[in-house]
């Protein structure tokens, strides 16, 4: 392992707002904190929006700046990602951040029924082989009804315009609409002054070479259980640089 993870590994260890449950615990029990987020984490009764695979936390820590009214929980499994959002955060002085290094797949042990108000699923892996490890496949999004307020708001972005399609073909499976959709979200400028103009690390990379970024956000009913599309075909598509 680098100098600079190691590093990183060991001041994660020093943030306050930056939660390292071991993997086993959740898996068998429940976090310390789940269904007492607002009281004990915030201190307040104020929403509270997640970024799943937050990696570096762009959004978790962008969106609280412009959001004070308004708690932010980034997660990711990486510890040297999510260093950057939780020094940020610390340095900062954010009082409405939190994150966790986690896996997703365990979001129920950490969160209670309607805890949470939003999700943000940013630049997921598209898992083209893989549809259950997909982080908006059916599979989560089921995880995610159960901690999501009534309606609670789902948006993903993201540079794969197949997953992007594949998460429209599991809302139009399982009857759900979607509130709005973009192929190119920075087309024209379309994003500034909208919180879809933030850039994650991710995003900047495709967006430098070029290509367009997608958008999905839709309302997910609460305690769901929705079911893949039929024959979908998940293709490694590449789509061509606007460019
Ligand atoms: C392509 S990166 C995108 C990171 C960040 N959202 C961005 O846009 O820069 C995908 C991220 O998802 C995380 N990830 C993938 N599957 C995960 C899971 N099941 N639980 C937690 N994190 C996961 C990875 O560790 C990685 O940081």
């Amino acid at each position: 392992m680098g100098k600079n993870k190691i590093a990183r590994f060991k001041e994660n260890e020093t943030f306050e707002l930056l939660h390292q449950p071991a993997f086993m615990d959740l898996y068998k029990g429940d976090f310390s904190l789940k269904g007492r987020w607002h009281k004990e984490s915030f201190g307040n009764e104020n929403p509270i929006v997640l970024e799943l695979g937050c990696g570096r936390g762009e959004y978790t820590v962008e969106l609280a700046k412009r959001f004070p009214g308004k708690n932010f929980i980034g997660i990711d499994v990486k510890g040297a990602r999510l260093w950057r959002g939780a020094k940020t955060a610390t340095v900062e002085k954010l009082k409405n951040v939190s994150f966790i290094r986690t896996r997703v797949d365990v979001v129920t042990s950490i969160f209670a029924e309607g805890e949470v108000s939003e999700l943000w699923i940013t630049f997921p892996d598209p898992q083209p082989a893989r549809a259950r490890k997909r982080l908006c496949a059916p599979l989560f999004l089921n995880r995610y009804s159960k901690l999501l307020t009534k309606n609670g708001t789902v948006h993903l972005k993201t540079d794969s315009q197949m997953l992007h399609e594949y998460a429209k073909a599991v809302l139009a499976k399982n009857n759900l609409t979607y509130v709005f959709a973009s192929n190119d979200v920075h087309a024209g400028g379309a994003s500034k002054g909208s919180v879809l103009e933030i850039q994650t690390a991710y995003e900047k990379i495709f967006v430098d070479r070029g290509f367009p970024i997608t958008y999905l956000q839709f309302h997910l009913p609460q305690r769901t259980a929705l079911v893949e599309p039929e024959g979908f075909t998940f293709d490694m598509h590449v789509p061509k640089a606007r460019r």
